[in-house]
Order: C-alpha cells, then sequence, then structure tokens
C-alpha cells in the first residue's frame, strides 16, 4: 500500500489543483508508480492542468458501475499519462446521484465508488495524490484513505478569513470520517498548511500556524512561469525547478517519511477502509531511494 495525500484549497483558486500536479510531477521523478486523481466532481479538470486532456484514456465516467475496490494496477493501464502519472480525471457529465443520463446509464454514487477506486489506485502505486474540493460528500468519503492532506491557504485578508473557518470545519470532518471507519490504529491526521500568495511574511505565516494550530510546511509565491507551463500544455513541475517544486519536495520527503500503516485488520470497503496491506509498518526507512533535487 503506497502513500496517499490530499490536497485542498481553503478558499476557491489559490492554486490547489497545481500544487496537487507538481506533488504527482515530481513524485513520479523517482521512478515509482504515481497516479493522480481529480476528485472535484463539479469540474475540477486536472487533465487539462497536466496538460493531458486530449488523450485518449479512461475517465471517471467509466467507472460509475464500480462495485467493490477496483484493480489498481489495471487500471491504471487504461488511464491518460502527463508523463509517468498515470491520471484519474474529467468531469463526470451527471453530479453525484440526483439525475441519471439516460445515454449513459445510471448515475455515478461518488460516496460509494470514491473509496473504492482510491483504495484500488492507493493499492497499486506508490504514491496516490489526490485533488479534493471542498465539498462534504466527497472528503467524508476519502478521508480514511489519507496518509496526510495539504490545505493550500491564500494570503489576502478575505482568504485568510476563508481559511479561518474552512480548516477547522474540514478538519472535524476528515477527523469524524475517520473515527467512523473503525480505524483504531490511525495517527492523528492533521493538516499541512500551504501558504500562497505575492509576498509571504513570516508574521502572517506565524499567525496562520497559530490560528489554524497546523504547521506552515510551505510558502507558494505568485509563479508566472508555472502559469504559463499550464496554459501551454507542461504539466506543472515538469521543469524540476520554481518556488513549487520546491514545496512540492519538501511535502512528499515528509510523506514518505512517515512509516505507512498496516490497516488491514480495521478495513471496512463499506466505510472506505483500506482494503489491504501489503507488509509491515517499513519506519523512516519507507524514505529510501526517494531524493529529490529541491
Ligand atoms: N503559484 C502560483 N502562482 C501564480 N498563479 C498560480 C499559482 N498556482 C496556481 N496559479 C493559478 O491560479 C489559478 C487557480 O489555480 P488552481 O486551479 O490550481 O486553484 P484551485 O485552488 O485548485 O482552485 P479551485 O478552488 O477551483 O479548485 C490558475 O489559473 C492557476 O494557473
Ligand atoms: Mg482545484
Amino acid at each position: 500500500m503506497g502513500h496517499v495525500i490530499g490536497v485542498i484549497p481553503a478558499s476557491g483558486g489559490v492554486g490547489a489543483s497545481t500544487i496537487a500536479a507538481v506533488l504527482a510531477v515530481r513524485a513520479a521523478e523517482t521512478g515509482q508508480p504515481v497516479v493522480a486523481v481529480d476528485l472535484d466532481r463539479f469540474g475540477g479538470r486536472l487533465d487539462v492542468v497536466l496538460g493531458v486532456e486530449q488523450e485518449p484514456g479512461w475517465r471517471w465516467d467509466r467507472l460509475r458501475r464500480v462495485a467493490g475496490v477496483v484493480d489498481g494496477a489495471g487500471l491504471a493501464r487504461e488511464l491518460p499519462r502527463a508523463g509517468a502519472v498515470a491520471v484519474l480525471a474529467g468531469a463526470s457529465r451527471v453530479v453525484g446521484a440526483e439525475r441519471a443520463d439516460p445515454g449513459k446509464g445510471p448515475a455515478m454514487d461518488w460516496r460509494r465508488v470514491l473509496p473504492d477506486v482510491v483504495a484500488g489506485l492507493a493499492a497499486a502505486h506508490r504514491i496516490t495524490v489526490l485533488d479534493l474540493p471542498r465539498d462534504v460528500i466527497v472528503v467524508d468519503a476519502v478521508a480514511p484513505l489519507l496518509d496526510a492532506w495539504v490545505t493550500v491557504v491564500g494570503t489576502t485578508v478575505p482568504q485568510l478569513a476563508s481559511a479561518a473557518t474552512s480548516v477547522p470545519l474540514l478538519r472535524r470532518l476528515v477527523d469524524a470520517a475517520c473515527a467512523r471507519s473503525g480505524d483504531v490504529l490511525r495517527r492523528p491526521c492533521e493538516p499541512w498548511l500551504v501558504l500562497r500568495g505575492a509576498r509571504i511574511e513570516d508574521e502572517v505565516a506565524d499567525a496562520v500556524c497559530d490560528h489554524l494550530d497546523a504547521p506552515v510546511l510551505g510558502r507558494l509565491r505568485d509563479d508566472l512561469r508555472l502559469v504559463s507551463d499550464v496554459t501551454g500544455g507542461v504539466a506543472p513541475g515538469s521543469r524540476g525547478r520554481g518556488p513549487a517544486v520546491e514545496v512540492a519536495d519538501e511535502l512528499l520527503l515528509r510523506l514518505v517519511s512517515r512509516p505507512p500503516l498496516d490497516l488491514a485488520a480495521s478495513a471496512d470497503p463499506a466505510t472506505g477502509g483500506r482494503a489491504a496491506s501489503e507488509g509491515p509498518a517499513t519506519g523512516a526507512g519507507s524514505a529510501d531511494g526517494w531524493r529529490w533535487s529541491a
């Protein structure tokens, strides 16, 4: 079982999908299997951010009939790739279970399908990056599968005010979902904060850390190169340098330094628990072979 990291914006448009893409691109630099999953059912379009929207391969719509944990390796073979990163994205044409699409069969039941798809992919990949929306249904469905979740916090006054509301709410949601999954071995899953803005003063970083009671692990300056890469269909992070790459590398090192949990005993596919574990926790050694050139 690999590591699962989720990225979620504390308020809209702060660059969460972009940093999710950079995380996946940088993780894949090691040559180990990596998948990036767009969970924004209202049209996050991580495929566009990674420049694979024109590539053939499966999108979410192909998975509406999933029942039970998927074969993640088999699914990954059907997905488009941004370099070495398998990408599961594409806006679903129907939202939740509210409306059926007569031409395409039944609507996708995200609550049921998401945990099965993510657990299957996580079992087959060293790192699974989830691009998470601020959507209660989605966060609730996948929270028990997360090793770490990154919240991107904008640093304008309205963005900070929004984060002061959204981050505690998200934290409660994640904690409640994990508690419901019956995963008694789960360690506390605190948010890792990444600040995003034109200039990020130390006082702002300290205040955010204090107020949200969570570590600030990265500061993401405005980066026009990143924007022009995405506009030009170049996967962000693929140039191997820049502020987003530095932040992603730091997050990845922390992620792989954490021992993966053996969750087999408490897994409950019905509630999104992990379906299988591939051996005991390996401690800090799990970071072996993972190097980034930040
Ligand atoms: N570091 C950055 N510097 C400048 N612009 C950025 C940076 N990161 C992302 N952007 C730009 O900001 C916009 C929003 O980015 P993105 O879609 O990643 O945000 P998001 O937080 O995922 O938004 P949403 O709330 O819609 O999910 C995009 O145009 C993107 O290119
Ligand atoms: Mg997004």
